[in-house]
């Protein structure tokens, strides 16, 4: 067996130990003689499950009791109608638009209501977040919507916007357990999980209670209501069983690892070697304006298009997959988030170093 260094934004690179876990209790988990890909989602042993990962995730973010914590399905796009449908209650929202994730939330909102693109970076092809220090927030929004990693771009807010005490929605699918985050400061945190925890098919809602209400849009779907899913402990129908074991690993993983802080560290290591490579490179550089750069996803490009095809395919060669940048992009991306190796930065930088001499 022998396995690659998988820098693909996602579905992405999952922690071995975590993987060899559930190979090992694949068959039998813990005694129940099935896998808990077979067991019903209302036996005593899922529920252990899906309540222990509730318990891991509340610790690992200090996420305060009047918060929810909801295992929900239909990806992250699917919250891009959730939200309006369910907070939207003057039908009046602000986004910011820093990439094309946050664009298509925008988009989806606007078939709910009144819909402000208060700032944006698209002049710049989102290659850096604006100015949010005194944005003009409607004074009825209902909420002010940002996407905080952006993970074809590669930004991230460093700061949060200031609302002026509206409700802050944050997509943070590409950033999630990342690093340490002040989850007061929100009304809403979600992502989807194929990123930074687990595998595609799930996607985590953190809302603060006084947002679950029954006072949502007409017409909004039981299934799409938060409040269905929050008042069933996320067990209102099946969920994503499966998925949610494999981010209750990844929690115990990112506990053992010393928990967020730790994390953010390691991840800060990770990103400089890389960015620092970047920096003194005379034949790749960076896309993104220095104080927003991603810890997670770092886009990169040489400025010649063959010259890029090439890297990617004799990176791949060199195990190095899933470098290429998105579609709509191009160049390349390393997207190095938590259960990426410093030694897959490392060995990513070497052959970078290699190409260089010998394609300058
Ligand atoms: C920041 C962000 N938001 C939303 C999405 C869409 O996620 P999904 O495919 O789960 O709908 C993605 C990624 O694919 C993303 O990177």
């Amino acid at each position: 067996m022998s396995r690659v260094y998988n820098f693909s934004a996602g579905p992405a690179v999952l922690p071995e130990e975590v993987l060899r876990e559930a190979a090992d209790e694949m068959l039998d988990y813990r005694g129940t003689g099935m896998s808990v890909m077979e067991m019903s989602h209302r036996s005593k042993a899922f529920a252990g499950i899906i309540e222990e990962a509730e318990a891991d995730i509340r610790e690992l973010m200090q996420i305060p009791d009047n918060y929810k914590v909801l295992f929900l399905q239909g990806g992250a796009s699917q919250q891009f109608a959730m939200i309006p449908m369910n907070l939207m209650k003057n039908r009046v929202a602000d986004y910011i638009v820093t990439g094309q994730w946050a664009k298509k939330a925008y988009q989806e909102a606007q078939k709910y209501g009144k819909v402000n693109k208060i700032a944006s970076s698209e002049d710049k092809t989102f290659s850096y977040i604006p100015d949010c220090s005194d944005l003009p927030v409607s004074p009825d929004a209902d909420y002010v919507y940002i996407c905080e990693n952006n993970t074809i771009y590669g930004t991230k807010f460093k700061t949060l916007p200031n609302t002026k005490g509206k409700t802050l929605v944050a997509d943070v699918s590409s950033c999630f357990l990342s690093e340490p985050v002040d989850v007061t400061k929100y009304g809403v945190i979600y992502g989807g999980v194929q990123k930074n925890i687990g595998p595609a098919g799930v996607v985590i809602v953190i809302i603060r209670e006084d947002l679950i209400t029954d006072d949502v849009l007409p017409g909004t779907p039981t299934m799409l209501k938060y409040k269905t899913h929050a008042d069933a402990g996320s067990l209102y129908n099946t969920p994503p069983a499966y998925g949610i074991y494999i981010c209750g690993k990844v929690f115990k993983w990112l506990k053992a690892q010393g928990g967020l802080a730790a994390m953010k560290e390691r991840n800060e290591k990770k990103a400089a070697l890389l960015y620092d490579f970047l920096d003194q490179s005379r034949l790749f550089k960076g896309t993104v304006r220095k104080e927003d750069r991603s810890l997670m996803n770092v886009p990169f490009v040489t400025g010649d298009e063959e010259l890029d095809a090439k890297f990617v395919a004799e990176a791949k060669k060199a195990g190095l997959e899933n470098l290429k940048g998105h579609r709509t992009v191009g160049g390349m991306r390393a997207s190095i988030y938590n259960a990426m190796p410093y030694e897959g930065v490392q060995a990513l930088v070497d052959f970078m170093a290699q190409f260089e001499k010998e394609n300058l």
